[in-house]
């Protein structure tokens, strides 16, 4: 029988067993998932032991996305460049690969939900682990026009030129600028927090046409999605990012994509 897990502090909460075990089960794959609790300090002997145990591959969250790098043997280019991991696969002659698949997982999602759109302007909020992913991501399956704003400026510029394209904004100059950009994604950790207006940005600019995403799903509904909706436009959750990123690991564990549109119904139902 095969094993896999996830491995983070906390980990309570994670819902990616749920969501690995009802794919295991449909598709007949003898194989389970667990959640593992892991402390920064344990990282080192966690690794050992999923090695000696002999997990077939594991996920990798909060805090442990950076620190795991130095006890594997290979990395994927996209987990190189973000020099963070989320998805760990044991291969044949028992190395260890990482890869990262938070921002393919996140345009996977939004070309599921609305289509291609690579000709629109984008706009990232949030220059941390997450915007810089998805802004790789966009990058390489074909969106030329990416910009990034964030509260601390630098960070956004940091990216932008590893990017090698695109503008650096501050908030305030996100916000003047809005009205230029199809698809806007709210990428701080600020929708995480329902206080407040939660909202980065005002949102009195946005286009009516506009694709508004979130990469935070619990809430479903955050405050920048509830206020985006309500300007009319269309509306991308979290949820979608985190399905995908699990099937794109799920294809890198077994070879095989599962289907997602029936787990985002089943998780939809569990986060209401
Ligand atoms: P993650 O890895 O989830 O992206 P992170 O690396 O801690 O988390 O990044 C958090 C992001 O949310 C950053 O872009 C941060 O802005 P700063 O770089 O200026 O810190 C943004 N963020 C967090 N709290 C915020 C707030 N109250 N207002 C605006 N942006 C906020």
């Amino acid at each position: 029988k095969k094993w896999f897990a996830v491995i983070g502090d906390p980990i309570e909460h994670s819902k990616s067993p749920f969501m690995h075990n009802t794919w295991f089960q449909e598709m007949g794959i003898d194989a389970a998932y667990i959640p593992i609790h892991v402390k920064r300090e344990n990282l080192r002997e966690a690794v050992a032991a999923l090695k000696l145990l002999g997990a077939s591959g594991w996920n990798v969250t909060i805090p442990h996305k950076e620190e795991i790098i130095q006890y594997l043997d290979e990395l994927d280019p996209m987990a190189e460049k973000m020099g963070a991991v989320n998805t760990v696969v044991r291969q044949e002659d028992g190395t260890l690969k990482g890869y990262n698949t938070d921002g393919a997982g996140f345009v996977h999602a939004l070309e599921e939900a609305v289509g291609k759109h690579k000709e629109n302007k984008v706009l990232i909020i949030g220059a941390g682990g997450a915007g810089r992913g998805i802004a790789f991501a966009l990058k390489e399956y074909g969106y030329k026009q990416v910009d990034i704003a964030n509260r601390t400026v630098s960070k956004a510029e940091s990216i932008i030129q590893e990017l090698g394209s695109g503008t650096a904004l501050s908030l305030e100059e996100a916000e003047k600028q809005l009205s230029q950009y199809g698809i806007v994604i709210q990428a701080t950790s600020l929708g995480l927090s329902t206080g407040e207006s939660g909202l980065p940005i005002s949102l009195d600019g946005l286009q009516k046409e506009a694709i508004a995403a979130d990469i935070v799903y619990n809430p479903l509904m955050t405050p920048f999605l509830l206020e985006a909706e309500k300007r009319g436009a269309k509306i991308v959750t979290g949820l979608g990012m985190f399905v995908h990123q699990g099937a794109i690991a799920f294809k890198h564990w077994l070879g095989q994509y599962p289907d997602t549109e029936e787990m985002m119904k089943r998780l939809m139902e569990q986060l209401k």
